[in-house]
C-alpha cells in the first residue's frame, strides 16, 4: 500500500521487465495458475474463439493455441507485444488501449481469457468499463476466464513471490497498491499491483453484467516436483468463469 499520491504504473510497460518475463513459462507458484485451466476450459467453454486479453509476452496465449484455439493477444504494453510477435510470428497481436476494442465487432468470441491482467489495472470506473468492453466481444454462449492474484497472495511467502519485506501489504485495501518480488526472474525489483477482495471482484462482475458461474482456487499437491511453501493450505490465484448474464 502506497501512499493515495503515488500514481499506479504498468510494471510491464517497460523493456527490462518484458525481457524478464518473457523467460518465465510455467515454474512453481505459476505452475497452479495454469495447472487447471485445460480442465476449466473444457468444462465451461464452447467454441474455439478466443481473445487473450492481456497477453504480456504471449505466454497466455500460446498455452491456448495448443489447445487448439484461435486466438487473438491484446496488451496495453508495446514491449510485452513486441516479445510476443517475436515468439510466435505467425499469431496475431494487438495493442490496445483501455476499453478499446470495438473494432473486433461485438458477440465474435467464445472466451475471453484473462490472466493476470486485473492485477495490474487501477479504479473502479476504469476495471468496470473494461469488463463491459470485454463482455461485448463474448458470443450470447460466450465465456470469460479472469485468473488473478487472492488476497493472500500479498501476504504470504510462495514458491514464486517473497513479500516479506512489505507488511504493510496487510493493511491494503480494494485499489490500493501491493508489492512482491518474483523470484523465478532476473529481475528483482519489486512488483507492483493493484489488491483487490474476491468481495469487490463479485460486484465488478455484476456491474458489468458478467455473471459468475464458478470460482476455482488451485492448491498444491506434496506430490507435485516443487517446493511448495504456502501452496498447500492457501491458494495463490482464483480463476472467476464467468459469462455474458443473458436470460
Ligand atoms: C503479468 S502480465 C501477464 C501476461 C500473460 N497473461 C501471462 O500469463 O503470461 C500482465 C499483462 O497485462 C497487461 N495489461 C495491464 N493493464 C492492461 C490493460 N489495461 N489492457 C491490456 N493489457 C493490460 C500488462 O501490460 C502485462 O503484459
Amino acid at each position: 500500500m502506497t501512499s493515495p499520491t503515488h500514481q499506479f504504473e504498468n510494471s510491464w510497460d517497460n523493456q527490462q521487465r518484458a525481457e524478464s518475463y518473457a523467460k518465465l513459462e510455467f515454474p512453481n507458484t505459476y505452475y497452479l495458475a495454469y495447472r487447471d485451466l485445460p480442465e476449466i476450459i473444457s468444462t465451461h467453454v464452447k467454441g474455439n474463439h478466443a481473445i487473450d486479453f492481456g497477453c504480456g509476452t504471449g505466454r497466455s496465449t500460446r498455452f491456448l493455441k495448443d489447445l487448439g484455439f484461435h486466438v487473438i493477444g491484446m496488451d496495453i504494453s508495446s514491449d510485452m507485444l513486441q516479445i510476443a510477435i517475436k515468439s510466435d510470428p505467425s499469431g496475431e497481436y494487438l495493442l490496445v488501449e483501455n476499453g478499446e476494442y470495438s473494432h473486433l465487432g461485438q458477440g465474435q468470441f467464445d472466451l475471453v481469457q484473462s490472466i493476470f491482467t486485473f492485477d495490474n489495472i487501477p479504479g473502479w470506473e476504469n476495471r468496470t468499463n473494461i469488463l463491459i468492453e470485454l463482455r461485448k466481444l463474448l458470443k450470447p454462449s460466450g465465456t470469460m476466464i479472469c485468473l488473478d492474484s487472492t488476497p493472500e497472495l500479498y501476504t504470504h511467502e510462495w514458491a514464486s513471490f517473497s513479500t516479506i519485506e512489505y507488511p504493510e501489504n496487510r493493511l491494503a485495501q480494494t485499489g490500493d497498491i501491493v508489492h512482491n518480488i518474483m523470484l523465478d526472474v532476473e529481475d528483482k525489483r519489486p512488483v507492483e499491483d493493484i489488491f483487490w477482495t474476491v468481495e469487490d471482484y463479485l460486484v465488478l462482475f455484476e456491474q458489468a453484467g458478467l455473471k459468475v458461474e464458478s470460482i476455482y482456487k488451485p492448491l498444491g499437491k506434496k506430490d507435485e516436483p516443487f517446493q511448495w511453501i504456502s501452496e498447500l493450505h492457501l491458494a495463490p490465484w482464483i480463476i472467476f468463469v464467468l459469462t455474458k448474464n443473458v436470460s
